[in-house]
């Protein structure tokens, strides 16, 4: 037992469960898969494989968002804080490796930080990680659909003047703009008036540059997409045969956004939960949008949730943004 004088020190750290039924899983895939264009919803590319593959995905050469991101918020953490302001709770949606959140979290030293992801083992782990490197944090971890409405637990006994959105990763990119507008108004409901917004965005550029991105040689990027089909046969019991699909990225420019596809190779059936699935050759699954934005166009979808613009911050080349907002 350690001594009271050391424990003062020490961050409390607490784990929730607010991880909807494994039937939601089932019920979605089958859902997606009865589209006129079938499609499957991004967020259950993250079991513990996933989140692997996802990790070597950050560290590829054509995958340029993870690095350019990171060497954004190593150049301006400390601006990012004063932007924060003191005694802000520090709430992340979707936790990943942490790497970006402790960069931030060096400099603006939260009161309490909140990791909220589906991801349940994998934020334990990356919370386990910021407690080494900084003893006296407290967390509160939630595992948690974060695109669902969600009630915070509190945390008493911390002066918080604040609550702050951190959402890193473009992973805004995943929704339509529509969908980011109403996910916004989460974030927005989260904070509060006066609350903030730290959010990084991939801007738009050449199509070749984005291709690759999600075209990678050594062909990770397919190994993540295909996972997601792996997943299906391990959890709910699916017979997708996965030598007779192949992976498919491309960059729409009407759209503004990556388009990732699983597929079919020959017209065959596929079976889920009973039910049976008819697949066309060339047909394929959708499996994740990724939308690319202009400063500007991001600014006007943050607005609509009701963000006021406050800072954008940016590499010298402007490939990826990273937004300070303060909800109004
Ligand atoms: C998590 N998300 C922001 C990534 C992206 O770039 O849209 C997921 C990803 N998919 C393929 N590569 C990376």
């Amino acid at each position: 037992m350690a001594h009271p004088q050391q424990r003062r020190d020490l961050g409390v750290v607490r784990f929730y469960n607010f991880l909807p039924e494994a039937t939601s899983f089932l019920s979605e895939v089958l859902t997606g898969l009865a589209l006129p264009r079938k499609a499957l919803p991004p967020k259950y590319f993250y079991d513990a494989r996933g989140c692997s593959l996802f990790e070597q995905i950050c560290e590829l050469p054509e995958y340029y968002p993870t690095r350019t991101e990171l060497a954004i918020m190593r150049e301006h953490s400390a601006a990012m804080a004063k932007f924060l302001g003191p005694d802000c709770q520090l709430i992340e949606f979707g936790s990943g490796s942490s790497r970006k959140t402790s960069i931030l979290i060096e400099q603006l030293r939260p009161p309490l930080y909140v990791p909220i992801d589906i991801a349940g083992e994998a934020m334990q782990a990356a919370a386990a990680g910021l407690v080494q490197d900084f003893p006296w944090l407290n967390i509160n971890g939630v595992c948690a659909d974060y695109t669902r409405a969600l009630t915070l637990p509190v945390f008493v006994g911390v002066p918080i003047r604040k609550k702050a959105v951190y959402f890193p990763g473009s992973t805004i990119g995943n929704f339509t703009p529509e969908e980011a507008i109403e996910f916004l108004q989460l974030a927005r409901r989260m904070v509060g008036a006066g609350g903030a917004l730290l959010i990084g965005v991939d801007l738009k550029k050449d199509k070749p540059v984005l291709d690759a991105a999600y075209n990678d040689a050594a062909g990770v990027t397919a190994a993540f997409n295909l996972n997601l089909l792996a997943r299906i046969n391990r959890e709910l019991g699916g017979d997708f045969q996965l030598q007779r699909f192949r992976h498919r990225a491309f960059y729409d420019e009407a759209l503004g956004r990556i388009e990732m596809h699983v597929e079919s190779l020959a017209a065959q059936f596929v079976h889920v939960g009973g039910e049976r699935f008819s697949f066309g050759q060339g047909e394929t699954i959708l499996t994740e949008i990724s939308c690319k934005y202009s400063v500007d166009e991001f600014r006007a979808v943050a607005q609509r949730a009701g963000f006021a613009p406050g800072h954008t911050w940016t590499d010298a080349a402007r490939l990826f943004s990273v937004h300070g907002m303060i909800a109004v």
